[in-house]
């Protein structure tokens, strides 16, 4: 019995396999190509764990997909590796369109060959389940209902076309070869590990630093905010019950504007970390928008909840306190994956959004 986890050293994928690891004795093997969002010391805790193997490398490498097949015989796949970021995909869509479609089919194609082998039991049992968002969905009116299951696909940004891709890849695989897939569509995760390019940590870090906190637009583009924790577990339900081929969307029934989230995470800074030089909301500032920005998401949940009994363990106001309160507590992890390359793609974001 192994997990082979793909982008296990991205955030929600080293908070899954932390958490896998505190409540499972079954080993995981990780294989992440560590690139800028990749963090070997998301996983420091698991440097001397027997149950934890990490392997450096490309999803989009076959050879090297085929051959850790062979070696752990995993008895699932749980597949997070992804260019992840919306803005990324603006000014550069190339690597999205490689690594979550084609990598996506390389992994797919892989397991196809490995799983096709595999003994009566053993093939029944396997699983590859898909990690995805609700950005797949497109984007909602103030008055639409949230995002359920048989939303047809809309998606508006490179980043989320490119995950739409990789979802029908993974539907069509188990159409047409009968793959035990499963896929789940999330919504915003918050929480430890967060690499600081996206909202919620950009804005703890550059509060800390005393740098501007940018809102794009008029910030009141709302997102459905889950902890990772909670999609971890998600992850794990529909791993353990979900029926084969099914999509299961998880959120966390929490719906917030953006300039919400920049004052709330404020206010928290003010209590636990006040700054002489006055409120951090001081520090707001609007920027140019986004292009082709997704007003809203909103996740309907009821189907994981139905089915599995999932559902979020954390409220907004409690995974917030804990995820400012991990940034306040790890100046180390964020001083380090600020480097020369987070630096410079920081400057070239925010230097052209400043030109609004
Ligand atoms: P992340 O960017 O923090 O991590 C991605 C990881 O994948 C990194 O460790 C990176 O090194 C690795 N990776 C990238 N390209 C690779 C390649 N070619 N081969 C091997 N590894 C590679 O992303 P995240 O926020 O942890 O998201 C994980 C997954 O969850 C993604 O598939 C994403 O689409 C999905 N998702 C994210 C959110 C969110 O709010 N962050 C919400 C819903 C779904
Ligand atoms: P982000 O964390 O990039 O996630 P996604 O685009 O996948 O939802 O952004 C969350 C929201 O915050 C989104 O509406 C864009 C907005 N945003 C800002 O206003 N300023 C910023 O500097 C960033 C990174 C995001």
């Amino acid at each position: 019995m192994t997990l082979l986890v793909t982008g296990g050293a991205g955030f929600i994928g080293s908070n899954f396999v932390l958490d896998w690891l505190k409540q499972s004795e079954e080993p995981v093997v990780t294989l992440d190509a560590l690139t800028y969002a990749g963090n070997l010391e998301n996983l420091q805790a698991l440097h001397d764990d027997g149950r934890h193997t990490f392997v450096q490398g490309d999803i989009c490498d076959r050879a090297l997909v085929d051959r850790l097949l062979a070696e752990h015989r995993p008895r699932a796949l749980v597949h997070f590796a992804a260019e992840s970021h919306v803005d990324r995909s603006i000014s550069g869509p190339g690597a999205f369109m490689r690594t979550n479609i084609e990598g996506t089919y390389t992994l797919l194609e892989a397991t196809r060959a490995y799983w096709s082998a595999l003994d009566d039991d053993a093939k029944r049992e396997f699983r590859f389940h898909h990690v995805s968002t609700d950005e797949v969905y497109g984007t909602l009116r103030a008055d639409d209902p949230p995002f359920a299951e048989t939303n047809s696909y809309e998606p508006n940004s490179p980043y989320s076309a490119s995950k739409a891709a990789s979802d029908h890849l993974v539907r069509a695989w188990h159409h047409t070869y009968g793959l035990p897939v499963l896929t789940t569509n999330c919504s915003n995760n918050y929480g430890p590990y967060h690499f600081p390019e996206k909202l919620i940590p950009l804005m703890i870090v550059n509060a800390l630093a005393g740098k501007p906190l940018p809102v794009y637009g008029d910030g009141q583009q709302i997102r459905d905010w889950l902890f990772v924790s909670d999609h971890c577990a998600g992850i794990r339900a529909v791993l353990a019950g979900g029926r084969l081929g099914e999509t299961y969307n998880i959120g966390g029934w929490n719906e917030k504007a953006n300039i919400d989230i920049v004052k709330t995470v404020c206010a928290l800074l003010d209590e636990l970390r006040p700054d002489p030089a006055g409120p951090y909301s001081r520090l707001i500032t609007y920027v140019k928008d986004r292009p082709g920005h997704d007003r809203r998401y909103a996740i309907d949940a009821r189907k994981i909840e139905r089915e599995l009994g999932w559902r979020p363990a954390e409220t907004f106001e409690t995974g917030i306190r804990k995820t400012v309160q991990w940034y306040l507590a790890n100046p180390d992890w964020v001083a380090r994956v600020q480097s020369g390359a987070y630096r410079e793609w920081v400057q070239q974001q925010y230097d052209q959004a400043a030109q609004s």
